[in-house]
């Protein structure tokens, strides 16, 4: 009998990998191989990628497939209709950042979210048509296959496996879809696949037949399988139903962008990262550089006085981010003035070990409660000396919630990185002005931090995170956790994380934060607060004798996968 239902069940599913199928799989948190590791948001995701890595591609071909296959299991982050953003080292070559962060579209203009009393109204920039940016992921997929070793149609096939025959979904997914439910009945013109009418639960089948069609449209005519054509018109006519801006011509001109990546050094070690429109790259290297002259390694992990320190500097580096940071090819970003050693050490001229520090400036407008945020990371590394740092995002939990039907996609609410407003704080309550208002064509400031560290000019840490503003945050502490706490890679990732970015000035916590510290911070003058979990960080370290260690945040459903 037990034999007759296994049978059953392995014919009646398909193999994405021998033993992993698309309707029984389970999260791994630590793997460790040589030869390769994965490590991303979804098991399934992660197979993906490892498939590619034993079928002879290269860290870029698992990374590209690990994408595909995310935009399918993981719809709530994982994306055709949205952006990200990729660092990458290769053997013996100048590291790489691509950039394909979606864009404005042409008809966009500064005030476009106002009210007739000049009020910034986040329900338009967070919600719907309007709130979508002209999508980048697929043209950053092909532009990262250059560096791939394996066909496209290859790396996209198990993406389009799942999305036509399904897979079930996890108990986390059902539960955010559900909790999207209203959202998802709201911003659509025609009721997505996403909804079901009885609520989703744990082993319920999805299966997204418009994606997979899209997707079979992007196997078959590369990256005009989606910015031209039956993918784009679709695009187009939701844009019409629902007054969104998206037109043709901005999907045929969106091009993703290699750029010159954001380095710096920090006791010893070279920190890869993004640099703009990501302010992730340029915050790491701020706040890595303020916390060097200091022995924070002595301080102790979470005691007062180390917390103390990381919060005076996340503090310094997000006032910065507010006034000087946005798209660099619209509006000139210091860089070099900001990552200035002199400049960073006398930022901190004013910090009192034992007292807080304070951000001096009110904000018209209330901080919104920070909601359920989606992003998602990816680390992967082969054993040819390549490794790829990759954070892509809808945004907001499934985006604008909006699916473009006909092509089952979701599209994402980017709109609402911009500043809407001087001074108005966006979905993650960060505030900014001229340097990041709505302009045609441009890039609205991130904070994804996709990293590598490399020791001896080699790879060590793979690493990033979701979260929103808390993403520079969380890779500094993971990286701080590592080199001066010396922690392990497990530690690093899951103890608890806490989060300063200027304005609100508040310190916010993880539900397992130490109460002891807490208190001493209370004593010194910080507001403190309690929040849900900060980011989903996957890292990849190379271990000393050059095995690779996969670490998946036990956050989520997160999972590594390594041979
Ligand atoms: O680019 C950014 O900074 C945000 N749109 C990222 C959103 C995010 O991380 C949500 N995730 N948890």
């Amino acid at each position: 009998m037990r034999v007759r239902l296994l049978l059953l069940l392995i014919t009646a599913s398909y193999s994405i990998q021998a033993q992993v199928t698309a309707f029984q799989y389970s999260s791994i948190k630590k793997s460790t191989g040589k030869n390769g590791a994965v490590v991303s948001a979804h098991p399934l995701a992660s197979q993906a990628g490892l498939l590619m890595l034993k079928k002879g591609g290269n860290a870029f071909d698992a990374a590209i497939a690990t994408q595909w296959a995310l935009a399918v299991v993981y719809p709530g982050a994982g994306n055709i209709g949205g952006g990200g953003f990729m660092v990458a080292t290769l053997k013996n070559q100048k590291p790489i950042a691509l950039d394909y962060r979606e864009t404005a579209p042409a008809s966009a203009s500064r005030d476009m979210y106002l009210d007739a009393a000049g009020n910034a109204v986040s329900e338009k920039s967070l919600y719907g048509h309007l709130s979508a940016g002209v999508p980048g992921t697929v043209a950053g997929l092909f532009a990262s296959h250059q560096l791939a070793k394996l066909p496209m149609q290859v790396l996209i096939q198990p993406a389009i496996d799942l999305a036509e025959k399904g897979f079930v979904i996890t108990e986390g997914e059902a539960r955010a879809l559900n909790s999207s439910r209203d959202a998802f009945e709201k911003y659509n013109t025609q009721i997505p696949v996403l909804v079901k009418t009885d609520g989703w639960k744990k082993g319920d089948t999805l299966v997204q037949t418009d994606l997979a069609n899209t997707l079979k449209r992007i196997k078959h005519n590369g990256q005009k399988g989606f910015y031209e054509g039956a993918t784009a018109q679709l695009i187009v006519d939701e844009m019409k139903r629902g007054n969104g801006l998206i037109s043709l011509e901005d999907l045929k001109n969106y091009k993703a962008k290699f750029r010159e990546a954001q380095l710096c050094n920090y006791r010893g070690y070279s920190i890869i990262g993004m640099p703009m429109p990501s302010s992730g790259g340029l915050l790491l290297t701020q706040m890595l550089k303020m916390t060097e002259p200091y022995p924070i390694g002595k301080m102790g992990f979470q005691t007062a006085a180390s917390v103390q320190l990381m919060v005076e500097v996340e503090r310094r580096a997000y006032a910065d981010r507010a006034k000087y940071m946005g798209d660099a090819d619209f509006y000139k970003v210091p860089v070099a003035e900001l990552s200035d050693g002199a400049y960073l050490k006398n930022r901190m001229k004013d910090y009192q070990p034992g007292k807080a520090g304070s951000s001096k400036i009110t904000v018209e407008g209330t901080v919104p409660g920070y909601e359920s945020e989606e992003t998602t990371h990816l680390s992967v590394i082969d054993n040819q000396g390549n490794a790829v740092s990759v954070t892509t995002t809808l945004n907001n939990n499934y985006g604008s919630k909006t699916v473009v039907a006909g092509a089952g996609f979701l599209l994402n609410d980017e709109m609402d990185d911009f500043s809407a407003k001087p001074g108005s704080p966006n979905l993650f309550g960060a505030v900014g002005g001229k340097a990041n208002a709505i302009e045609p064509g441009k890039r609205m400031l991130s904070s994804m931090a996709p990293t590598i560290v490399l020791k001896n000019n080699k790879p060590f840490l793979v690493v990033g995170t979701p979260g929103g503003t808390t993403i520079p945050t969380s890779v500094f502490q993971t990286i701080v956790n590592i080199i001066d706490f010396k922690m392990s890679t497990d530690d690093a990732v899951n103890q608890p994380k806490f989060h300063h970015q200027w304005l609100p000035d508040e310190v916010f916590v993880e539900k397992k934060f130490s109460s002891q510290t807490w208190q001493q911070l209370q004593k010194m003058g910080y507001k403190i607060t309690d929040r849900g979990q900060i980011g989903r960080t996957e890292v990849i370290q190379v271990l000393t004798n050059g095995r690779f260690e996969a670490v998946a945040d036990h956050r989520g459903d997160d999972s590594a996968a390594t041979w």
